[in-house]
């Protein structure tokens, strides 16, 4: 059975969620994430985020839409194209759980992906690739030309989505993670834009549109 799940911008409503998903999703991180600095990102001119929602129940779906505001329809034009596979009509924010987060700044023409994550119920279902496909999705969007992250040696079920999706290693950061001393991998697209990473970036989006077909 298919689930309404909605990909779009975070807003400050969100917030103490996407904390939770920040405790979940990096344990050890340090400082812990909260309110405050999440506000500011928000405000970020050069920062993107986006969060992956469903409704809480099948009930909660019946209660009172509210309709998008033309900044976030401007928004979700430019990130899915004008041709929405979402509905442009949001559930009220107290029916939706959001399970994933991503985020994103902007630098001249690189996009830096700062977090993506999951909460750990959703993991292993496609969801955390549904996110990166909406996150390169929102840097094509953006006009970036590569996307770069930093991701823990250690993390390979991160870095086997990001190979999938044709990130490689360019470098390491040494002793990057303050809470364990582990050395963080740089790894970065080709271009983008590239005829061949378009191609190639298809051709995923099929894939897991077939394989994932209840997500869509
Ligand atoms: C990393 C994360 C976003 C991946 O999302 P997910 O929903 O678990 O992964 P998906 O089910 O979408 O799988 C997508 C790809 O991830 C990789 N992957 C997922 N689970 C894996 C596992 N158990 N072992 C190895 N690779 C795995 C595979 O490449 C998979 O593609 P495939 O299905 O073609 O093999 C999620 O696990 C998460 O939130 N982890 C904690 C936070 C984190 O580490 N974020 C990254 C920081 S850099």
């Amino acid at each position: 059975m298919s689930t309404s799940y909605y990909i779009r911008p975070m807003e400050e409503r969100d917030i103490s969620q996407a904390i939770d998903i920040d405790n979940e999703a990096f344990p050890t991180q340090w400082p812990r994430p909260t309110y405050s600095p999440y506000k500011s990102e928000l405000k970020n001119r050069l920062a993107r985020y986006i969060v992956l929602t469903k409704p809480r129940d099948r009930s909660d779906q019946l209660e009172q839409q509210r309709s998008i505001t033309r900044d976030e329809q401007s928004w979700f034009s430019r990130l899915f194209n004008l041709k929405p596979r979402h509905s442009y009509t949001l559930p009220p924010s107290s029916t939706e759980f959001v399970i994933g987060i991503a985020g994103i700044w902007l630098m001249v023409d690189e996009a830096h992906i700062t977090t993506i994550g999951l909460r750990n119920d959703f993991r292993g279902q496609g969801l955390g690739e549904l996110l990166l496909i909406a996150t390169i999705e929102l840097a094509q969007r953006l006009n970036a030309n590569v996307i770069t992250l930093e991701v823990r040696v250690s993390n390979s079920i991160a870095q086997s989505l990001y190979r999938k999706y044709r990130f490689q290693e360019v470098g390491r950061r040494l002793r990057y993670y303050s809470d364990n001393g582990e050395d963080a991998l740089i790894m970065t697209t080709t271009s983008i834009k590239s005829p061949q990473f378009i191609s190639y970036f298809q051709q995923l989006q099929n894939e897991h549109r077939r394989k994932c077909q209840n997500l869509y």
